[in-house]
This record gives structure tokens, sequence and C-alpha cells, in this order.
């Protein structure tokens, strides 16, 4: 997207500007009411059955795409590059044409609506602050568009800069500002129109790995705080788990599945979702239906595993037990320990027909005493479900 587009963008998110509720004990209060307005006005999402399809392009960049989202929620948009998430992003917010397919705001269908009458809100991966006027300015922008009295906007941009953190930086240019604060600022001029939906795409990708963790916090702080219904994209799964009530993993211009973090990292329902969340062990097995056998020992299945007979289970690091002596699991040699603080992650080579290397991830004060590379050793999972496929 071009800067002039952006810049478009941000000046024509919102035709209503309501004004956010004053002082008093602000956070508490500012919270309170605005959950209170986004469940009135319905804050949430629906986009049904929506393809999109790029002049020129044979293949769907969102193909049958649906998502549901509830007043308020923070969802998680997930997926390796060029699955559709950018467009599934940029089609709700009205930036692209949609060639089927119906997209609902607080329960009003807005397919038709353009752009500016949206009432979204949008943070792009790079800053698109203007760098010739000061913070400050820069969240007032918005405001000023919308006609907003000159102390209205100040009061507003004040506090929404105080939200991000920023108060003491008001008043310098934005191009003298460092990264993070660039983004602070452009997510606190999103916050200034007071949008009835947040959008950002990959607002953090541009930041070094501290600032990234800093920031994506402040964010879901931000948005709990606020109550603002938000679609957020990311490519980092990490950064999924940290902040997401729920993460939609995309592939092929769609929702593969969707859930809460916790959900999705334990009940992987296709073997998309469990390799692209989290570590996974590939093992053989022989399924009945129910359970397999894996390295002599039976583990759970997870509805939507491969019916029976000879299965791949996909089995989570944590999943696995070590010891130096057992007759239950596999025997195998310590390829490599590394201690990753208060864990360890050990690779082993099991002797499985052809050579087969797997993880365990175990408290390192679990470790089997004088364990090394080298060392002999079992493997065994533990009883938690798992995927077969
Ligand atoms: N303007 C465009 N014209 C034609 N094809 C496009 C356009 N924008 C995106 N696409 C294609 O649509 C598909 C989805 O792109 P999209 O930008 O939504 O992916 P993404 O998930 O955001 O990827 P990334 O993580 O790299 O940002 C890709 O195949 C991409 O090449
Ligand atoms: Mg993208």
């Amino acid at each position: 997207m071009s800067l002039a587009e952006q810049k478009a963008v941000v000046a024509h998110t919102a035709d209503v500007f309501e004004p956010a509720v004053a002082d008093g004990d602000i956070v508490t209060k500012a919270a309170k009411a605005v959950l209170k307005e986004s469940s009135e006005r319905g804050g949430g999402i629906q986009m049904m059955n929506v393809d999109k399809i790029y002049p020129g392009s044979p293949d769907k960049a969102l193909d049958d795409f649906n998502l549901d989202i509830k007043p308020g929620e923070m969802v998680v948009l997930l997926g390796g590059s060029g699955c559709g998430k950018s467009t599934a992003l940029r089609s709700l917010a009205g930036l692209e044409d949609i060639q089927a397919g119906r997209i609902l705001v607080g329960g009003q269908d807005v397919t038709a609506t353009p752009v500016n009458k949206r009432e979204m809100a949008m943070v792009f991966q790079s800053y698109s602050l203007f760098p010739h006027m000061t913070a400050l300015q820069n969240v007032e922008f918005g405001l000023e568009v919308r006609g907003v009295s000159k102390a209205e906007r100040r009061r507003i941009a004040g506090e929404k800069l105080e939200l991000v953190g920023l108060s003491d930086q008001a008043n310098k240019y934005t191009q003298q500002m460092s990264g993070g604060q660039q983004q602070r600022v452009a997510l606190a001029r999103a916050l200034a129109v007071h949008p009835r939906v947040l959008l950002l795409d990959e607002p953090l990708s541009a930041l070094d790995a501290k600032v990234r963790v800093q920031l994506r916090d402040e964010i879901r702080r931000i948005q709990l705080e606020t109550g603002t219904t938000t679609v957020f994209v990311t490519h980092d799964q990490e950064e999924a788990l940290a902040v997401a009530d729920r993460i939609g993993v995309m592939n092929h211009g769609r929702i593969e599945q969707i859930a809460a973090p916790k959900t999705l990292y334990q009940r992987p329902e296709t073997e998309y979702v469990a390799t692209f969340i989290g570590l996974t062990n590939r093992l053989p097995g022989v399924s009945n239906g129910d359970e397999a056998v894996v390295f002599g020992q039976r583990v759970p299945l997870i509805d939507g595993s491969r019916a029976g007979g000879n299965v791949t289970v996909l089995v989570r690091p944590e999943s696995l037990t070590l010891s130096g002596q057992s007759h239950v699991g596999e025997p195998g040699r310590v390829e490599a320990v590394h201690f990753l603080g208060a864990l360890a992650r050990v690779d082993v080579a099991v002797a499985l027909g052809e050579r087969l290397r797997v993880t365990v991830q175990l408290p390192a004060n679990e470790l089997p005493a004088g364990l090394a590379v080298g060392s002999d050793v079992v493997v065994a999972p533990r009883p938690v479900a798992a995927l077969a496929v």
C-alpha cells in the first residue's frame, strides 16, 4: 500500500466520531464505558463465505473465508507468507473489493460500505506517520479531518499518547523517534478516532526482538483496557500465542482452525496447525481409532485423527519422557542437549528401522544424572492426547 493510500485510510476510518470517556479513574472508567458501548453497538465481525481473487491471478487469495469475532475480542490471524492474512484484513477494512461473500460489523452488512464509512482503524508494519509532524500532531490528524475542535482533539490525543506511554514525547517529530516509539504513535493515532474495529497488520515485524515483546504486551493491555474488537495479523506464532483471545491459523486463503491458544496447541485438528504452532515430533504408531501405540506405549488420539492402522503421531516434545534406564519405551542415544534455563531440550536418535531423531523437553532439574551427548536413554510418550495423521 502506498503512503498516500495509507494516509487516506488513516484520514477516513470513521465518519462518526464519538469522544471517549474523559477523566476520573481513567482506565477502569473508560474500559467499562467502551466495553458497554462495544456490546451495545455490537462491534463483532462476521466474514461469511468470502472469496477474493486479485485481477489476473488464477488463484483465490481468500477461498470461502469465514471468520466470526465477538465484540471486544482480539483475534490473531496466523499463517505463512502468502496465505492471505493481509488480504483478509484489507477486505474487512474495505480496501479490497471481494468477489463473493458478505461482511458484517455489529450485525450490519458493510459489504458494499466504502472504507471511509466502516469505522475501522488500521496500523501497518511500516509506521506510515507524517514525519514533518510531531507525535501529538500525528495523533490529532484523524480527529482534525473529522472536524473535532482543537481543544478537544488536543485532549484526546494527549490521552492516547499517555495510554501508549509517550506523554513526554508528544512534541517530538516522529522522524526523531525509535521504531518502537513510532509504532506507539501509530497505535495512539488509530485509537484516537475511537474505531469500532482495530486492524493490525504485522505491526511489530519491523522492530527488534526485545521491543517487539514489550510492545506486543502493551498492545494487548491497551486492547483489553479499551475493549476494542481487534484483528491482529502476524506470522510469528509466539506473538500470536501471547496476545490472542483466539488464533485463526490460515492456509491457502481460509482458516484451517480457530481456537484459544491453549486449545490450538493441545488439540490441533490438522497436521498443518500442529506443525505451525510449537515443535512436534512425528512418531510412527499403530492406531485402533481411539488410541495409538507409540514406542510400546498407549497414546490417546485427538478427534480428527486418521482412523486405523499405521499412522504418524504428532507428539509434542514435553509429552515425551526420558530416562536413563527403563523397560518401557524406545532406546536411543543422546545427540544434543540444549539448556534453556528452567527447561532442557534433548535430541535423541532412536533406532527404529530407519534412524529417527526425536526431541524431548523436560524441566532441567528432571534431567537424568550424568546425561551427556552419547548417553544411552529410553524415550517414551506420556498419555497426552495427540493427533494421528
Ligand atoms: N495486489 C495483489 N495483486 C495480486 N496478487 C496479490 C496482491 N496482493 C496479494 N496477492 C496474492 O494474494 C495471496 C495472499 O497475499 P497476502 O498479502 O494476503 O498474504 P499474507 O498472508 O499477508 O503474506 P505475508 O505474510 O507475506 O504478508 C498471495 O498469493 C499474494 O501473492
Ligand atoms: Mg501480509
